[in-house]
């Protein structure tokens, strides 16, 4: 039998490539995102998540899978509110229509920026679910020269979610593995002027060292999300894979083992 599944941010780079692959192998996708998708919903505000569960209800009132991959990389409060508020939402939203599901699974895209510096009462404020302060703590940022820590920031906390939540009653008491995957360098729309732009890029390329092959392609992202989210995963949560050319152990080293 086909699976069902949700895939956040379906109309460009990770998520389209993921849903792509999904449909070829059989599988019914429902693609989320704010254009070109099956549910048109913004992740960044409270009627857009809520536009989330309603969509999908309206399809379907059972899902195989969720692929949270709906992201911004951009060095404002807006990131903060669609890769942590948005995608948490989400997952918590679609949860009861997974725990109806076969084999139910969710993974979410974290990154490679959840590793570095991080500013920490940003990351308290979005784990304490406190979207007003950590927006505002992100406005403060975003007019300073630490705007760079708003991204990761918000990816951290993401991370940090995903390894509270994971292993709780609602998930894994529930047969419902919660994943992460934490991509380097990936060549999407989202990278696309950076890469572009030599010097930029360069200097991408020493804050993401990737030894193995260098900057990577969406299609490598998604074969990973589709084995996270497939019914082959059956010990494998609370992780999140590091898909990054080597970033993590070049930057992190043994640290933790
Ligand atoms: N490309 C990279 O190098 C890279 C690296 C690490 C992590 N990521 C993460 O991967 C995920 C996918 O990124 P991508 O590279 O495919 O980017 P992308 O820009 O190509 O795709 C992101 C998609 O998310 C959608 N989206 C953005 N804001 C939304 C909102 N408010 N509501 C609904 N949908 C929204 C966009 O419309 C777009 O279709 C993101 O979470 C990103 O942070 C990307």
């Amino acid at each position: 039998v086909a699976r069902t599944y949700v895939v956040t941010g379906s109309a460009s780079g990770i998520g389209r490539s993921t849903g792509a692959r999904l449909e070829a192998k059989g599988c019914r996708v429902i693609g989320v995102d704010r254009r070109d998708a099956d549910v048109i919903a913004d992740l960044s505000t409270p009627s857009g998540r809520e536009a989330v569960l309603d969509g999908v209800l309206a399809l379907t009132d059972t899902l195989d899978a969720v692929v949270a991959c709906a992201g911004v990389a951009v060095p404002t409060p807006l990131s903060v509110r669609v890769n942590y508020f948005g995608a948490v939402a989400s997952l918590q939203a679609l949860r009861p229509l997974l725990a109806r599901g076969d084999q139910p699974r969710a993974v979410v895209v974290v990154s490679l920026a959840a590793i570095l510096p991080t500013h920490d009462e940003l990351v308290a404020a979005c784990l304490a679910g406190d979207e007003e302060r950590a927006v505002g703590l992100a406005a403060e940022l975003g007019a300073s020269e630490e705007r760079a820590l708003i991204y990761a920031s918000s990816k951290r906390a993401l991370a940090r979610w995903l390894r509270q939540t994971a292993s709780t009653d609602e998930w894994a008491g529930s047969s419902i593995p919660l994943n992460g995957v934490a991509p380097g360098v990936i060549d999407t729309p989202m990278t696309a002027g950076v890469l572009a732009d030599e010097r930029i890029r360069e200097s991408v390329e020493r804050q993401v060292p990737m030894p193995l092959g260098g900057v990577g392609a969406p299609e490598a992202v998604a074969a990973l999300l589709d084995w996270l989210s497939g019914a082959e995963n059956v010990l494998t949560t609370g992780q999140i894979v590091f898909i990054d050319g080597g970033a993590d152990a070049v930057l992190r080293g043994d640290t933790g083992w």
